[in-house]
């Protein structure tokens, strides 16, 4: 699919669904670096922005993995922050309301423990005032098969991805995750299976040792790399995906100023989101977004 940003900026992302996902712009904060942007919107002009995404929703509240949960790398972050959030229901009660008043468009990035469960967060988000589509996380386990990663199996990816699409009609942007062997053939599956439109990457397992003290940094051994040291492969995943499928493709991984965005435009992506550039600078999107601006009228001219 070729490129949608269009000269006003403004972009589509869900053409085909009868909503549809229309953005004021193509720069979006990411998922579990924007919270719910209730804070952030007091810090910055949040409204500004196409869109965010809130941290990942679960069926029912979660803590959280115990801490160590962070670690700094030479270009990029480890985290192991296992999904702590307010759970569906709350979301819908104490954070959609709030979300209906801004001009910003929200996105909520869902999370299940079983294909069932998906559709249930799907249905309890379906029709929300204040709840402007979905972002369905793949890249978490599913505990039917032993804790492998939905997003692994084009199997299992599509049967989420169809669960959604069955149990509301708003939006559905499918989040691939970036550790596998083959990612065309993922989203080849989860745009059969009904995707609006594709977002990629989610982070990549990694992991860090303190020597000092002899043990990993993280309190689960691994978690999840983002920040620059994966831009160059998100970049190459998000060409690969927009060759291959219809629908727009939202890219991110690493994108910390508006050359970065520009990339993964020119890579095919109808928009990006930028992630862990948030921790470091809480003006990231916003920069980014004003300096996508600034250089598109001068490509343009
Ligand atoms: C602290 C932290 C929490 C995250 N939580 C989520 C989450 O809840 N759901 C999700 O789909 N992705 C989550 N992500 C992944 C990001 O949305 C993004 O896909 C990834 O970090 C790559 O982009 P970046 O390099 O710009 O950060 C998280 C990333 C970080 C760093």
């Amino acid at each position: 699919m070729t490129t949608t940003v269009t000269p006003d900026l403004s972009v589509d992302l869900a053409p085909h669904n009868r909503h549809g996902l229309v953005l004021a712009n193509p720069v979006i904060g990411a998922s579990g670096t924007v919270g719910y942007g209730v804070e952030l919107n007091q810090a910055i002009d949040l409204q500004r922005l196409g869109a965010i995404v809130c941290k990942g929703v679960t069926r029912y509240p979660r803590d959280g993995n115990l801490q160590p949960r962070l670690g700094e790398t030479i270009a990029g972050l480890l985290n192991t922050i296992g999904l702590q959030n307010i759970g569906a229901e709350a979301i819908v009660r104490d954070k959609a309301p709030i979300w209906a008043t801004w001009n910003v468009k929200v996105l909520a990035n869902i999370s299940g423990d079983t294909v069932q469960e998906f559709g249930e967060i799907a249905a309890i988000m379906d029709g929300v005032d204040g709840i402007s589509g979905i972002e369905v996380n793949i890249g978490c386990p599913n505990v039917e098969k032993g804790g492998l990663e939905f997003g692994t199996d084009p199997v299992a990816a599509a049967a989420v991805t169809e669960k959604v699409k069955s149990a509301t009609s708003l939006p559905m942007m499918v989040k691939l995750t970036p550790n596998v062997t083959d990612i065309v053939e993922v989203a080849r599956a989860v745009v059969s299976a009904g995707a609006d439109s594709i977002s990629l990457v989610n982070t990549f397992v990694g992991m860090s040792i303190d020597v000092a003290k002899r043990r990993p940094t993280l309190s689960t051994i691994t978690g999840g790399l983002s920040g620059p040291a994966i831009k160059p492969i998100a970049l190459a995943m998000v060409y690969k995906v927009a060759e291959a499928v219809d629908v727009p493709i939202i890219g991110l991984g690493g994108i910390s100023s508006a050359k970065d965005a520009l990339e993964f435009i020119m890579a095919g992506a109808s928009a990006v989101q930028v992630g862990t550039a948030n921790f470091l600078n809480p003006r990231a999107c916003l920069d980014t977004l004003d300096e996508v601006r600034k250089l598109t009228r001068l490509l343009e001219n």
